[in-house]
């Protein structure tokens, strides 16, 4: 396996493949994080669940394979993407058997939750209703509502859209289809939605879909009562073009915490040769702005991780500031810039001296958005190169980043409402660099601080 690229304090599985985060839990004061797994390879194959468990949702333990298909039962072909309830005291897995894509239910046993039981009465719901043509049947989400129990699954209807679909039970086991939840046009959300999540912020509801072929995770909030969902605002969970499928779990505090498959930017043959595939996003806290938008930053715990310091400012920027004295791949960075007479700022990280490589984010003061270059990001041919950007509304002067730097991850939090997470892979040793710069005017840093991050790992790793 090669180690270079691969993050340190983002959680990933020891070698392989990873897609979506699943069955998030915190059960008996411990955080279980399982994961969309081919245990074969560094390619997407034959689904099965990863498992690991943390205390503080920091540092992480892998723990042994928590599902996988079996011969001839209703998930022969991949134990496809699903979450975890607490079913009258007994943590269970409710996931996607493949195929055809069908519903079934895993009991967890032990301390630690090593051992999974498939439910004899699998698969739990068998297919789309009689009469319905769907796109997809998948990514079950489930919630305790009253005295029973509800489901959302990612579908769509052929021609129209995609669509979450509502079904509910008594009993977990026997299911009635309501109808849908929710759908949107094909052509602005795409054909089939895939991992819907559904839950209570903030006085408001908020569906989370990630539609094909949008490759993005779209969020909805609006209001919701007797099983119908009326949208009221809609944006993106994140607008890097590498963050997809997420999932959202509720912990003792009552915090709800998402956390997001993050896609490679490079090559199928660099990932072959890596012998590695798929990030998780750091743990992310929602909140709902007063205006219905959704907000994400990232969880208080993970300043555990922060290290030795560097601070800069006050200072004027006038043009590029290279940060001398301040380099590395594992970083968070804090920045307070008020714009002044400036009519952008940009950051540019992961820069070679001579500036061969560097990866830039771009705020633009007049169309109000925020960009990610990642044309020069590496020298090799395997990097993807395409730019993103995302919809970011400024009120007042003043702009707060935090950005975090790990190999090829890079998540920025914009004022608690923009989030940008890409990947990138520099080659060159000495692509260590940072810069900042004020576009058309000038600008004053009022502060940034920058904290070595530590690993997440213990000193014995994985498994
Ligand atoms: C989303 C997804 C899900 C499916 C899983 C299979 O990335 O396609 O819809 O359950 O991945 O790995």
């Amino acid at each position: 396996m090669i180690t270079l690229h691969r993050p340190r304090y983002h959680f990933l599985p020891p070698r392989h493949w990873m897609n979506d985060p699943n069955g998030l839990i915190h059960w008996r004061g411990r955080y279980h994080l399982f994961y969309q797994h081919n245990p074969f390879g560094p390619t997407w194959g034959v689904m099965h669940w990863g498992h690991a468990v943390s205390a503080d949702l920091v540092h992480w333990q892998h723990l042994p394979l928590a599902l996988a298909p079996t011969p001839g039962g209703p998930d022969q072909d991949g134990c496809w993407s699903g979450c975890a309830v607490d079913w009258a005291g007994t943590p269970t897995l409710v996931y996607t058997g493949v195929r055809p894509e069908v519903q079934c239910l895993a009991t967890g046993e032990g301390q630690d939750l090593l051992v999974w039981r498939k439910h004899p009465r699998n698969p739990v719901i068998a297919g789309p209703p009689a009469g319905l043509e769907v796109t997809g049947f998948r990514d079950p989400y489930v919630w305790r509502e009253g005295e029973g129990w509800r489901l959302v699954l990612g579908s769509g209807f052929p021609g129209r859209g995609g669509a979450a679909l509502l079904y509910r039970s008594p009993n977990l086991l026997d299911w009635e289809y309501v109808g849908p939840l929710c759908q949107g046009e094909a052509s602005r959300l795409g054909h089939n939605w895939e991992c819907p999540n559904f839950f209570a912020l903030g006085g408001r509801y908020v569906l989370i879909i990630s539609p094909q072929p949008l490759g993005k995770a779209v969020y909805i909030t609006g209001d919701y009562a007797a099983d119908r969902f009326t949208p009221l605002v809609e944006g993106d969970v994140d607008s890097g073009g590498s963050l997809y499928a997420p999932q959202v779990m509720v912990d003792a505090q009552g915090r709800r915490i998402l956390w997001g498959w993050l896609r490679e930017g490079r090559s199928r043959e660099a990932c072959e040769e890596a012998g590695w595939a798929g990030v998780m996003s750091l743990p992310r806290l929602l909140t709902l702005l007063p205006d219905g938008r959704l907000s994400a930053q990232p969880v208080p715990e993970l300043q555990a991780l922060r290290r030795r310091s560097v601070r800069w400012g006050p200072c004027t920027l006038a043009g590029s500031l290279p940060l001398e004295g301040l380099s590395g791949d594992g970083l968070e960075l804090y920045i307070t810039i008020a714009l002044g007479s400036a009519e952008g700022v940009a950051l540019a990280v992961r820069r070679s001296p001579g500036g061969e490589e560097e990866t830039r984010f771009i705020y633009d003061r007049n169309a109000g958005t925020l960009r990610c270059d990642r044309s020069r990001a590496s020298l090799s041919p395997h990097q993807d190169r395409t730019p993103y950007e995302g919809c970011y509304p400024l009120q007042g002067d003043r702009l707060t980043w935090r950005v975090f730097l790990d190999a090829s991850v890079i998540e920025l939090y914009a004022d608690g409402h923009t989030c940008l997470t890409t990947r990138i892979y520099p080659e060159r040793p000495d692509s260590l660099g940072l810069a900042l710069e004020a576009l058309g005017g000038e600008a004053r840093l009022e502060a940034l601080e920058a904290w070595e991050m530590a690993p997440i790992w213990p000193a014995n790793g994985s498994l």
